[in-house]
């Protein structure tokens, strides 16, 4: 493939993104850049320094302090804040609150696109978050907004973590889904929306290997084609 390529994944929290990423990443032998994990350190970034998340002007005057890398070890995406490895310490629930309060700040997003587009600069990517069809790649060759209904993601989340061996409440994991939904769909900068483009994948029937047979044929259609 000679031509460089950008894949656009987005739709909200739960909806199994990054599974369709990694699937677009493997077929298509390009780099997967999970978006929502710079958020996530931009979040513990804050929360470590103790910033107030319900004030904007702080978590603005904080960002000159962060300090992000995404290096690739062994094909695997790891995040580095001012030099340490917080691919793990950024996946708790305390920080998917603060990546939340800091993804609707402007100093925020403005970076974070920057350095997206930095990442993708020559070569092809396949990226997954919430803006990259609208914002992030408004040309992308590809644009997939993934979706669910808020019941089935949240029934989704409650296996995981049962698996994990870390029982939640249905009712309360449902109604958190429902409130980041709310965030991200009414944020004033870049809010969650399908691009017109974009082509609407809603998985809450499907399994895995639908979604991968839903999505070899948008590959012949549009990128290999
Ligand atoms: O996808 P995730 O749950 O890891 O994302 C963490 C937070 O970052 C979530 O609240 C949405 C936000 N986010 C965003 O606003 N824009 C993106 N491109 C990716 C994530």
């Amino acid at each position: 493939m000679n031509k460089l390529l950008s894949i656009a994944i987005d739709g909200p929290s739960g909806a199994g993104k990054s599974s369709v990423a990694q699937i677009c990443a493997r077929e298509l032998k390009i780099l997967y850049l999970d978006t929502g994990a710079m958020y996530r350190a931009v979040g513990l970034y804050m929360l470590r320094k103790g910033v107030d998340l319900e004030e904007e002007a702080a978590i603005s005057a904080a960002m000159p302090g962060v300090e992000l890398d995404v290096k690739y070890v062994d094909g695997e995406q790891r995040v580095f804040l001012c030099g340490e490895d917080v691919s793990c310490a950024i996946r708790g629930e305390d920080v998917s609150r603060a990546a939340s309060k800091v993804s609707c700040v402007r100093a925020v997003r403005e970076a974070m696109v920057r350095a997206q587009r930095d990442i993708a600069r020559g070569r092809s990517v396949v990226m997954d978050g919430r803006d990259i069809g609208t914002t992030v790649f408004p040309d992308a060759e590809l644009k997939i907004f993934v979706t669910a209904t808020p019941e089935i993601r949240a029934q989704r989340r409650f296996d995981e973590l049962k698996a994990k061996g870390q029982e939640g409440s249905f009712e309360e994991i449902l109604e958190n889904v429902k409130q980041r939904d709310y965030i991200d769909q009414n944020r004033e900068v870049s809010p969650l929306r399908k691009a017109d483009d974009a082509l609407l994948l809603d998985n809450t029937t499907m399994t895995i290997s639908q979604q991968k047979e839903w999505l070899q044929k948008q590959f012949d259609k549009t990128v290999k084609g």
